[in-house]
């Protein structure tokens, strides 16, 4: 299997965190989104464990709450001693409402609004990662109407491709995203940030890209931000404190992909910082990480019923589920490989070729393609899709006024408790006038 929380009952049910995902199906409707919140908190503790060990007890794992953010896996993070990356004024939002700590938080986005940047402020964000030097005028401004001196990274752009998709490679020069190192504009901004009297400068962030498996991505980007900050050091006089980079570790969807050990991973990269920063003759800044996918993504199934089977001789089968793009929009928009199971039949032979598509009223609405179930698949049956916790409730729509899947966290092997309610039709109507 490709993830070790996924197993199979002797009666052919599929068990996901060694709960029966039949019984779960019917206990709380499909589609239904699960949680392994056992495996959220093991992959924090793996991660907390790799940076003490590796960079020292300053270093800091932060959870990319984009990959999916819900009030329950704030109040996670939080017990778990996490720091978070939040994107927007509705992600602060609901980690204010989990009670998380908002001095933990760093600030992302390549626009924040002036609003954001107030509201952040206003709830005691405990750093921004500014992208650029319009933002650094207005957090000066509100910094200085508050009279206090916020601390900010700078996100700059290394010149890095993670050889992953095009939508979530960020390090590239030409990016959307950051100063780049490469056109002097990363000096600019350094420069102009350093003369602010209410911005506490403490160093620098770069992310260059998700879903990354190429070798050595995290040591060349961190070498050249090394590079840079030696270079800042020599010139400014300045030394940044932390070195934030980035998340983006890639995780299994299906069998081909490897399998990333975190301690090893994070081993590398602090080898070749160690190795830059003696070279370069400077201490090593306070390192973090914010790492998303994989802390949430093998925790979580989608379990879907199926209807409609159609069968069209010499050309192909399809197999309707009662979901579709709206909570599972990553084949849509990037061809994502996932692996896809018949639940209910395990231990029938899996020879049946087909493609999984949703129900919304358009042909590029698809779960996956080239999917082998058993042949048997029909009406009621219960379709897994594995590896569905990163970046699918976060992005889910209601599209076709579906409404969005509930989330459903399993603990402990036995116990089950929704997180996140299944949407009714009502909610779908709520905000029409
Ligand atoms: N830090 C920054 C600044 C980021 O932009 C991201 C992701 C992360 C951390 C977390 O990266 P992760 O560890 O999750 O790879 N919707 C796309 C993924 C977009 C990623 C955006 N940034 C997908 O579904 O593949």
């Amino acid at each position: 299997m490709i993830c070790d929380n996924i197993t199979t009952a002797e009666n052919g049910h599929l068990l996901f965190a060694g709960q029966d995902t039949v019984d779960l199906a019917k206990q709380y409707g499909t589609p239904l989104y699960l949680m392994d919140e056992d495996r959220v908190r093991e992959k924090c503790r793996v991660y907390t464990a790799a940076f003490r060990k590796h960079f020292g007890d300053k270093a800091r794992p932060l959870y990319a709450s984009k990959a999916l953010s819900c009030k329950r896996i704030y109040e996670i993070m939080r017990e778990e001693n996490m720091g978070i990356d939040v994107v927007s004024s509705g992600e602060i939002y609901t980690a204010l409402q989990a009670g998380y700590d908002l001095s933990r938080a760093y600030f992302h986005s390549n626009n924040k609004t002036d609003e954001d940047i107030r509201y952040g402020l206003d709830h005691g964000i405990g750093c921004f990662v500014a992208d650029n030097v319009e933002e650094i005028k207005v957090i000066e401004a509100e910094a200085g109407a508050r009279n206090i001196k916020q601390p900010v990274l700078l996100r700059l752009t290394p010149g890095i491709d993670p050889h992953t998709y095009e939508a979530i490679a960020t390090g590239k020069v030409d990016s959307k995203f950051g100063s780049a190192i490469e056109t002097g504009q990363a000096e600019e901004i350094t420069a102009f940030t350093l003369k602010q009297p209410h911005v506490d400068l403490a160093g620098f962030h770069c992310h260059v890209g998700s879903q990354v498996f190429a070798e050595d991505v995290f040591e060349r980007a961190a070498v050249i931000m090394l590079e840079f900050v030696a270079e800042m050091k020599k010139k400014y006089g300045y030394m940044a404190r932390q070195l934030d980079l980035g998340g983006g570790y890639g995780v299994r969807y299906v069998d081909s992909d490897p399998f990333l050990d975190v301690d090893t991973k994070v081993g590398e990269v602090a080898a070749a910082i160690q190795e830059t920063c003696a070279r370069l003759g400077i201490e090593m800044p306070e390192i973090h990480m914010e790492p998303g996918r994989s802390i949430v993504a093998d925790a979580g199934m989608t379990l879907y019923t199926a209807g409609t089977v159609k069968r069209i001789p010499g050309y192909k089968n399809y197999v309707s589920v009662d979901g579709g793009m709206p909570d599972h929009p990553r084949f849509a928009l990037y061809g994502s490989p996932y692996t896809c199971l018949l639940a209910n039949k395990m231990n029938e032979a899996a020879d049946f070729e087909c493609s999984v598509v949703g129900r919304c009223c358009e042909s590029g609405d698809i779960i996956q393609e080239h999917v082998k179930l058993p042949r048997s698949v029909g009406r009621g049956d219960i379709v897994a899709v594995c590896t569905t916790g990163a970046y699918h409730y976060s992005m889910a729509s209601n599209y076709n006024r579906l409404p969005r899947p509930p989330i459903v966290m399993l603990r402990g092997g036995k116990e089950s408790y929704a997180a996140v309610r299944r949407e009714s039709l009502e909610d779908l109507c709520r905000n029409d006038l």
